[in-house]
Formats: C-alpha cells, structure tokens, sequence
C-alpha cells in the first residue's frame, strides 16, 4: 500500500514538472512573438544612423528597414554650406517630398516602429515624411531617435506629426550621439 502511494506521488510531481516547463517554453515563445511586431526603420546618409539603427533591431529583436532615397544624396547634395545644394532646397520647401524606394515593407505587420535618421536643420530630412505619408501608421506607436553634430530633436516630433494620421503616437526618443552599444540600447528601449 505504501508503495502504490508513493508510486502516485512520483507520478503527480513529474506530471507537475512537464506542465511547469511547458507553460514557461510557451511564454518564451510568446516573447519572441512580440518582438517580431517591432520594426526599426532608418534613413541614413553617410552611416552614422545606420550604425544605430543595426544596434537597435539586434536590441530589440525587431526588424531592419533602410528608407532608401530614389535618387542617393552625393556629397554635393550634402554640402549644407551651399544655398542652393538639394539638401538646402529641400530643407527650405515645406511641401518637398523626395521619392523614396518603396516595396516589401508590409507596414500591417508591425505595432512598433522605430524611426531614425540625422537632423538636418533641427529636424528630420524630408525623405522621413515622404516615408511616413507612404504607409498607414493608424494606430501604431513610432519612437524617434537621430544622430546629429550636436543638435538635439527641437521640434522634430511636433513636425513629424503632421505626416501621421491623429491615431499615430509619435514617441520623442533621443539624439543617440554616443554610439551606444547593444546591451547601452537594451537598457534605452525600456523607457518607452
Ligand atoms: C544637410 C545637413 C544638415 C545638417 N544639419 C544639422 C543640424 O542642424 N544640427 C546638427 O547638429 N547636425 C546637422 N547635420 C549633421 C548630421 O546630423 C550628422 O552628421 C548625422 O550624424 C549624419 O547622420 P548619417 O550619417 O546617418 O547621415 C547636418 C548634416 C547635413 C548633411
């Protein structure tokens, strides 16, 4: 008798255990799940953001997406010291849209975007609202992040808005100057 109920007994804990241990691998699953709504996306014109925004997908487990100009901007382009270079043209014409390479971005799959890019002026470059006026952003909750000289975001976000429809949150995140690691943009995300 006392071996059948201790034969029982060792039956409930090892049935308990296998539960406890499936329940614990659905919920990694799960996580994993959750991250894959997460995408990073970046405009980036001479690496810097880029750098950032590759750190930033590995932290958050999110995906990669580089906002691509249809025309690349040359060094030229860049050259903020000339009036009349495109970057000045276009930073001065608040109706300016450069075109942008568009494709297999499914927007849909994704609740939280990640949005880098350099400030150019104080602000976000053009080619970031063409992005945002692209695709429906209803409902989704967009954190911005910049590299810069020094600047820092200003009135970035408020502009930004105005490419999003109201039911889009725009999130002002930082200027990420310092290069920050993996594990430095691991401790980042958790403020937002
Ligand atoms: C047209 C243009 C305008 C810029 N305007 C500013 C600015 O207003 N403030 C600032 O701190 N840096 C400014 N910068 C510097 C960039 O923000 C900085 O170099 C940035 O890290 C470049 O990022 P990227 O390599 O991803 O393109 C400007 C650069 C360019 C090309």
């Amino acid at each position: 008798m006392k071996n059948i109920v201790l034969i029982i007994l060792g039956i409930l804990i090892i049935s308990a255990g296998v539960v406890f241990a499936l329940n614990n691998n659905t919920k990694a699953n799960s996580d994993n799940t959750t991250n894959k709504n997460i995408l990073v996306a970046y405009f980036s014109a001479t690496g810097t953001t880029k750098r950032i925004a590759q750190n930033l997908a590995k932290a958050t487990g999110g995906d990669l997406y580089e906002i691509k100009p249809l025309k690349t901007y040359t060094n030229a382009d860049l050259n903020w010291h000339d009036n009349n270079s495109r970057t000045s043209v276009e930073m001065n014409d608040p109706k300016s849209r450069p075109e942008i390479v568009t494709g297999d971005l499914s927007i849909e799959n994704y609740d939280t975007i990640y949005l880098g890019f350099p400030i150019w002026w104080g602000t976000a470059p053009k080619v970031v609202h063409t992005f945002l006026e692209k695709y429906n952003f209803s409902g989704k909750k967009i954190i911005i992040f910049a590299t810069s000289g020094s600047s820092g975001l200003g009135n970035t976000a408020n502009n930004l808005k105005q490419s999003v429809s109201k039911t889009a949150t725009i999130i002002e995140g930082d200027v990420l100057n310092s290069n920050p690691s993996v594990e430095n943009l691991k401790q980042w995300v958790k403020k937002f």
